[in-house]
């Protein structure tokens, strides 16, 4: 190995004061959990609070929640669990609608507001007038989400722009927007990401939707960690086939500039329309399981296994390719 060159466990650590900001790094033990981290030896940054030790949320009566892309599909069905609850809901969706409640709900403890969850000027507004004219927001669904695709020989940084911007700009956004009066706040909070099962097994989806979803995974994944000492629980949503009308709504949505889809990538989501309505789950069943996971304060929320042998398929091929690193590099690296 060149001179120049410093392994992880000959780095001293540096740290001499913790930031109270910084608590996702024990405060006790700042040096060694940073020596672990840097040798390997720790998986993730010490804990002060571990996440799944602590409660979920039972007192929904009076809560605010804000619940983006709660028009239609999975988002609906969240809003009427939240409201049999007897919560007060925010929807912000880019395309508002009413929604018929039955007999679930009270009207007045709904109201609706139109919002791009990629615009982060109007995003500020709208939280702005919910605090207003609800009060402050306890609970948040980031869910509005698209499902489109590009053939990898037409990519364009318009597709790319859209679909990070509503899948994980739009979560992120929420996120930024919520979390210091979340921190501040003396009860207890929660915020459900909802990625898909494309979130966690490549294949299918396209690589946009699946670059957008696993992002989603990985964000809440890490907040869930780093929110935990302020009371803040994360959890990521990750469904399967839900009948919904994603896609159709999706196309509404494409930006002009974006171009046309080629002739396959347009049957192929012609056909994830299809399957979606013959095998996909009714949204308002996992609106209410999705709520549920709340009162639990569970990290994953699935609606299925039937992808678990890909997920295992993907975990051992990671662990493969570690062993073999391992191997390379303890028996060459005096060599080179
Ligand atoms: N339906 C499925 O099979 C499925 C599977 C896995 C994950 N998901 C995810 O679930 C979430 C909800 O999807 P759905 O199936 O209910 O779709 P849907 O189209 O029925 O509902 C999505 C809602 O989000 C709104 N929306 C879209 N873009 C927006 C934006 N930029 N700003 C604000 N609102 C916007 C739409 O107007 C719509 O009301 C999405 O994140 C989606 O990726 C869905």
């Amino acid at each position: 190995m060149p001179d120049n060159v410093t392994r992880g466990h000959d780095i001293e650590p540096t740290l001499t004061a913790v930031d109270p900001a910084d608590e996702y790094l024990n405060p006790e033990s700042a040096d060694s959990s940073w020596e672990g981290v840097l040798t390997g030896e720790n998986s993730a940054l010490q804990r002060t609070v571990d996440p799944d030790t602590q409660p979920g949320i039972d007192d929904f009566a009076d809560r605010v929640a804000f619940v983006t892309g709660g028009s239609r599909g999975v988002g609906r069905g969240i809003v009427r669990a939240l409201l049999r609850r007897g919560a007060i809901v925010a929807i912000a969706d880019k395309y508002p609608e009413p929604i018929d409640l039955g007999e679930d709900a009270d009207p007045t403890r709904l109201r609706s507001y139109q919002l791009d969850v990629s615009d982060r000027e109007q995003y500020a507004r709208v939280a702005a007038e919910v605090k207003r004219d609800l009060g402050e927001v306890t609970l948040l669904f980031n869910n509005a989400g698209i499902a489109d695709s590009a053939s990898p020989s037409r990519m364009s940084y318009q597709m790319w722009d859209h679909m990070l911007g509503v899948n994980l700009g739009g979560v992120y956004n929420g996120i930024q927007t919520f979390t210091p009066d979340m921190i501040e706040s003396p009860r207890r909070c929660h915020i459900v990401n909802t990625a898909s099962e494309a979130g966690l097994v490549a294949g299918g989806s396209g690589f946009l939707y699946t670059a957008s979803k696993y992002g989603v995974v990985g964000l809440s994944e890490s907040l869930r960690f780093e929110l935990a000492h302020h009371g803040i629980g994360v959890s990521v949503l990750s469904p399967g086939p839900v009948a919904t009308d994603i896609v159709e709504n999706t196309r509404r949505l494409r930006p002009a500039e974006a171009g046309d889809h080629t002739a396959r990538t347009g049957q192929m989501l012609d056909l994830v329309h299809e399957i979606l309505h013959l095998h996909g789950l009714d949204p308002d069943l996992v609106g209410e399981y999705t709520v549920q996971a709340v009162e639990s304060n569970a990290a994953y929320i699935n609606t299925r296994n039937t992808t678990t042998e890909l997920l295992r398929q993907r975990t051992d091929a990671i662990i493969a390719a570690m062993d073999h690193a391992q191997d390379f590099f303890e028996t060459s690296a005096t060599k080179v």
